[in-house]
Formats: structure tokens, sequence, C-alpha cells
């Protein structure tokens, strides 16, 4: 809906708010006339429609009257030179939203029509629906995410309800794509809500929806997940999160397939699937008696468990380049591939955030190795201590003293005595080549701050080293 606000009054009444409406882009009109009141509302529908009372003209009532039982406008407010309370109940009764004293404070508006964008649900609760998946693009050769996939694919087309497990990042919202569009409902909406991203009393309005007043701020009724996503799928991700309380109501909205708004008085039947994610062992979760028995079961109809990307051998390689390709497109750079070096790291890597890790990794590296070679340099980086120079430079260039200097690993006795400067310095290098030049890493081997380091960095420049 847009930002605008039908006055059914004269001008002079709204004349000094013109300047805070405007300045808040907000569209307006002002008219008296009926016959225009008409040709707006056949073309547009306004947030929000404030009407002047008029106590000498029982027209103005019927107006009233007629724009909310007729019309349907809630958002419907009366506002008056007198601070009547007859004239208050008058409209009220006529079904009004809201009777206001003159004169109209845009701050009052303005409260008004924030809360009508953020209710305004039709529009953002739409948005989170992916409306059309076109296509899931899922890499890996590995039998355990092969097996996975099968698995997946043979369940898509059922209506049975799946539950998929596995780490942070391992692809669980990917693979709820699979399915959805691998289903009968493909057409149909994907709705996914997040269930640890919400306070319980907000998550429970966000499944199951509201009628207008089940609250203070519920200014008009709103669908729930499960209705906007009926005849499609709804993705409970993070289902773990979900108090018992609430889970209880799952389980009766899973069962019987019918919900109940919040402060509505029947129960709406729905139609979808579920598809449900956890990373947490659910079932450990049961037990624990943090999660009721009967939804897990409900919900474990069909499990899947994606594997963590460590243990998918060399698909961390395959993905590597598959995100590689992606990136490099993205930013228009040709890529020299990896180098060998980079590719066992990233074999060896335990990937704690998994595909998602690897995915933001590419991406990073993509960028900063601009065309050339990727190397492990280029992964290494540690977001706290960006410093793109100690890339290129610090590394190879203190290698250069230390020849200079000859003193090499090796040369170090510890019964030999040697100026700690020379000691320090060559300490600096081994730190900076075995955390592969970055700083934050080699300033905790060497047990000093990061600022510390970065002053010793500097004095060795100053000292003759070209950096
Ligand atoms: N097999 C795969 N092939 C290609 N891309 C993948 C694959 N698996 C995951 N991804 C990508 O990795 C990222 C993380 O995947 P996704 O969001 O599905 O993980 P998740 O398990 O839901 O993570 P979380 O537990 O943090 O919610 C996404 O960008 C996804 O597209
Ligand atoms: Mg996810």
């Amino acid at each position: 809906m847009e930002n605008f606000v039908l006055f059914i009054c004269h001008i002079n009444d709204i004349i000094a708010l013109t300047k805070d409406l405007k300045e808040n882009n907000v569209q307006f009109l002002v008219t008296e006339d009926k016959e225009e009141i008409d040709s707006i509302l056949n073309n547009r529908r306004p947030s929000l429609v404030l009407v002047k009372d008029k106590p000498d003209d029982p027209e103005r009532e019927r107006l009233v009257e007629e724009l909310v039982s007729k019309k349907g406008y809630e958002y419907l407010i009366v506002f008056s030179d007198n601070a009547s309370v007859e004239r208050a109940k008058k409209y009220l009764d006529l079904g009004a939203w809201d009777f206001w004293i003159s004169p109209l404070l845009f701050s009052k508006i303005n409260v008004f029509l924030e809360k009508e964008e953020k209710t305004n649900v039709k529009d953002d609760a739409y948005d989170d629906i992916e409306k059309k998946i076109d296509t899931v693009k899922i890499i890996g050769e590995h039998k355990k995410i092969k097996f996975a996939l099968a698995l997946a694919k043979k369940v898509a087309p059922s209506d049975a309800t799946v539950l998929i497990s596995g780490e942070s990042g391992t692809g669980k919202e990917l693979i709820a794509k699979y399915i959805h569009i691998n289903s009968k409902r493909a057409n149909g909406p994907f709705v996914a809500v997040n269930c640890a991203a919400l306070p319980e009393n907000l998550l429970e309005s966000e499944l199951f929806g509201y009628e207008k007043g089940a609250f203070t701020g519920a200014y008009k009724s709103k669908p729930g997940k499960f209705e906007l996503a009926s005849g499609g799928t709804l993705l409970l991700d993070e289902i773990s999160e979900i108090n018992i309380a609430l889970q209880a109501k799952l389980l009766r909205a899973i069962q019987e397939k019918e919900i109940d708004r919040l402060g509505g008085i029947s129960s709406i039947k729905v139609d979808v699937r579920i598809i449900a994610t956890t990373n947490r062992n659910l079932k450990e979760y049961v037990e624990q008696g943090n999660f009721r028995e009967d939804l897990y079961f409900r919900l474990n109809v069909i499990p899947i468990n994606l594997p963590p990307l460590r243990e998918r051998g060399d698909d961390v390689v395959l993905l590597a380049e598959y995100f590689l390709n992606k990136f490099s497109k993205k930013y228009g750079i040709d890529t020299l591939g990896f180098s060998n070096e980079a590719l066992n790291w990233m074999r060896e890597y335990s990937w704690p955030g998994n595909i998602r890790e690897l995915e933001n990794l590419v991406e990073r590296a993509v960028l900063l190795s601009q065309g050339s070679k990727i190397e492990v340099k280029h992964f290494l980086l540690d977001n706290t201590d960006f410093d793109i120079e100690v890339l290129d430079g610090d590394r190879e260039d203190l290698c250069e003293q230390e020849k200079k200097d000859n003193l090499n690993a090796s040369e170090i006795e510890f019964d030999e005595i040697i100026p700690l400067e020379k000691l320090e310095r060559h300490m600096i290098i081994k730190s900076l080549e075995k955390t592969h030049g970055n700083r934050t890493k080699a300033a905790k081997l060497l047990g000093i701050s990061v600022r510390t380091l970065r002053n010793k960095l500097a004095k060795l420049r100053e000292e003759g080293l070209t950096l």
C-alpha cells in the first residue's frame, strides 16, 4: 500500500502539516467534494483517511459510515475542533478507528503510518516468500551427500514431513528448496521461518497470524506463515529453538492441518508441507526434556542428515571451483584458479562453518587475488586485522632482510647468545611465515598485541627494509 493520506476537510485544517508531509514523502490529497472523493478512492487506496467532523452537517456522519462499512476503510480517523465525548462516541460507533482533537499533529499521523507500514503484512510477508525458485544447484560427489540427495529426491513428491539435520552451513535450506521444487507444490509458495530469530510471542504470531485487536499494536489482522504457505512448503528453520508451549500449538497445526490466529474465533484450514531443519541433535534434546517427543516423531518422518564439509573428501575442491567460477563471473575477474598449496590447505582445513564458510572465503579470495592465482594467503586474512600490505610486502621483504643478516633458523642455537634485537626480528619473520602473513595470529604467537607488532614492523621498515 502506498503512503497516501486522504484528508476530507478544508485545506486550512491541514495547512500547518503540509511541510512535514512533503518532507516525509507522504502523498496526500485534500478535498471535501463527494464526487472527487469517490473518484480518488476508485483509483487509489489510502493508507489513512482523516475526516474533519462537521457537527451541523449530517452528511459527514453518513460519509464516515459509508467509507467504513461499505468501502471497508479501516484506518479512518475523525478529527474535530470540539472535544465532545458524544461526537467521539458517535463516530466510533460508526466504525471510525479513532477520534482526535484538532489541531492535527504530524507526529501522530506519522506514528500511524509507520505502524501501518510495519503491519502491512500483505506486502512484507510476501517479501519473505521466494515466489519462484527456478533452480537449485547442489554440488557434491561424495557418497554421503549423494545419499542425502537421492533421499530428498525420492521423498520430494510426497507430502511427507522432512527433518533435515546438519551443522551450520551444510546446505539444509538448499536441500529444503530442492525438495520444494521437486514436489507437486513447486508452483506454490516456499515460506521460511527462522524459529531462532524471533522472541517466542512474536514467533507465535508470525506462525499463526492474528486478528485485529488481539494485542496492543495489532492494528489489523495478519495471516501467519502457515496461511501464507498454503499450497506450498513451510520451512521451519532451527526448529529446536521453539519453546515447549509453542511446540504444542505446532503439533496441533501439523496434525489437524488447521491453525488458530491469535485472538481468532474459528480455526483456519491450511494445506502446507512442513520441512524442518535443526543443527542440534533433536533426539538428545527430546531426551533432555527440551523438545516434545510426539512433535519430534511427527517431524522426523523422513530424516535427512547432511554431512559436515570436512567429511566430504574432495567435494571441498569441487565446491571451491564452483564458487570460484560463480564469483569470477559476478565480479568480472578472470582468476587463474587455485595454487596447489591453496587446494591442499582447503583439504586440510576443518571448515567449522562448512559450505557457507567456504563460499565466503572463495568470494574474498577472488576479490583479493585480482586475477592472479589464489594462494593460501588469500584465505587467511583476519577480518579484524585486514592489512593488504602484509600480503605481498612484509613476509618476502623480511625474508630478504633475514638472508642479508645471515640469520637463518638453523643458525639459532639457544646456548648461543645473540643480540635480542636480531632474535626479535627473526621471531617476527617466523611468526609471519607461520601464519601466512596474518598479523593478528602472528601477534598471538609472539604474545604481543597487534598494535605492538605493527609498531615493530614499522620500526624495521625505518631501519631500511623496503616494505
Ligand atoms: N551442495 C551445495 N552446492 C552448492 N552450494 C551449496 C551447497 N550446499 C550449500 N551451499 C551454499 O552454502 C550456503 C549455506 O547453505 P544453507 O543456507 O542451505 O545452509 P544451512 O545448513 O541452512 O545453514 P544454517 O544452519 O547456518 O542455516 C548457501 O549459500 C548455499 O547456497
Ligand atoms: Mg539455514
